[in-house]
């Protein structure tokens, strides 16, 4: 039975409301609720990109237009927002949603690989079931000096390294198994942007980058030209282990490789974060709580190195009980190193210190 859902400031239209909410439903007008967060999320950094001068904005994989739909009414009248979506029948409820809300969209009806090759754009989503790896290749025609991108994966157990033929095959990289597999997946996600990025003269610099319940999403920049390309490649590399977590670049190893090839630089930018914040800020959301939490992660994250520790698997390992996550973090301070809490797990923590370090506040 169709239902109508409120959503910011918009309202959907769906075909169903309890046949389709949820991951690993792919029905038409797909729609999934507990995403709610992220795409006040995505208003917010296109809110971002149109004040730096974005005008152009793609839906590519639009389902009921929500993300589109949600950017025209909530960013600027004045956008020209295409929201495009292959299945007939969730175009023709993009078309339906486009009218509900009165807004200033476009609703297309093409394959995306299609599209791409037919107009550029300022910023574009993909936001796919699965890997965004099959649209890549034809992303490049519709970038613009430049563009921002944002791309969606939902293939985390292949980038967390429980396919680990998959993770080789589709993104060729390595990929780690348990212990800070999240963030690992998540930059070998970013790497695989840069690197496709830079065979085709651009330079991809991520601004924003996580992970959430069943997916990782990075948001960024395309940059067009050699230096560009040659500058974000710098930030791919390995991880490997030392006397912790460490990385090195990819032309020379440091030591040998655990996990690669991934983007080894900065996840977040600090300035774009700040933006972002006083947008939310300014905003009326149902979750804007838990969305500013996010973000203080993400500014804490972004002047701390690569890769997490779990405590749980620490005292695990340690045959002891956890400490409180304030106890360690202030020791590790006190000694003179970089540390804080970061998004990827409640139990996790970034720091620069040496392993030993670490386990002996597990005493
Ligand atoms: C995960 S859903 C998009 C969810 C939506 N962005 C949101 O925020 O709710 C992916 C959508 O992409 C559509 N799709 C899949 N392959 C496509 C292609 N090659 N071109 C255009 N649309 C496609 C599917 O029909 C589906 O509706």
């Amino acid at each position: 039975m169709a239902a109508l859902i409120e959503e910011g400031s918009v309202k959907i239209l769906l075909k169903s409301l309890h046949e389709y909410r949820g991951p690993g439903r792919r029905g038409t007008g797909f729609y999934n609720p507990t995403l709610e967060i992220d795409r006040d999320l995505t208003v917010a950094f296109c809110a971002h990109a149109a004040r730096e001068g974005a005008y152009t904005f793609l839906d590519g994989l639009a389902a009921t237009g929500i993300r589109g739909i949600r950017i025209a009414k909530e960013v600027g009248e004045n956008l020209e927002v295409d929201i495009n979506e292959r299945k007939p029948e969730s175009y023709e409820l993009v078309k339906k949603n486009i009218a509900l809300n009165e807004v200033k969209a476009r609703a297309l009806n093409h394959d995306l690989r299609t599209l791409l090759q037919q107009k550029k754009y300022d910023y574009i989503d993909i936001d796919p079931y699965g890997s965004p790896v099959p649209f890549l290749p034809y992303l490049f025609r519709a970038l613009k000096k430049r563009t921002y991108l944002t791309v969606t994966a939902t293939d985390t157990a292949t980038l967390c390294g429980v396919w680990r033929r998959t993770c080789i095959r589709k993104y060729q990289a390595i990929p780690l198994k348990g212990e800070t597999s999240k963030e690992a997946g998540l930059r070998i996600l970013t790497g695989y942007i840069a690197r496709q990025a830079a065979g085709e003269g651009y330079g991809f610099t991520p601004l924003l980058a996580y992970t959430r319940s069943h997916f990782f999403r990075v948001y960024g920049m395309m940059k067009r030209g050699v230096k560009a390309a040659e500058e974000s490649l710098s930030h791919v590399g390995w991880i490997y282990w030392d006397d912790g977590w460490r990385t090195s670049p990819f032309q020379h190893f440091l030591g040998e490789p655990r996990a690669g090839p991934l983007w080894i630089g900065p996840l977040h930018d600090e300035a774009v974060l700040y933006d972002i914040q006083q947008e939310v800020e300014t905003r009326k959301l149902k979750k804007k709580e838990e969305l500013m939490k996010l973000l203080q992660y993400f500014h804490e994250e972004a002047h701390l190195p690569p890769l997490y520790y779990e405590s749980s698997s620490i005292a695990k390992e340690c045959r002891t009980s956890q400490p409180k996550m304030a106890t360690i973090l202030a020791e590790l301070k006190d000694r003179g190193y970089e540390a804080g809490t970061c998004h990827f797990s409640p139990d996790a923590f970034k720091t620069d210190a040496p392993y030993e370090i670490i386990t002996s506040l597990f005493g």
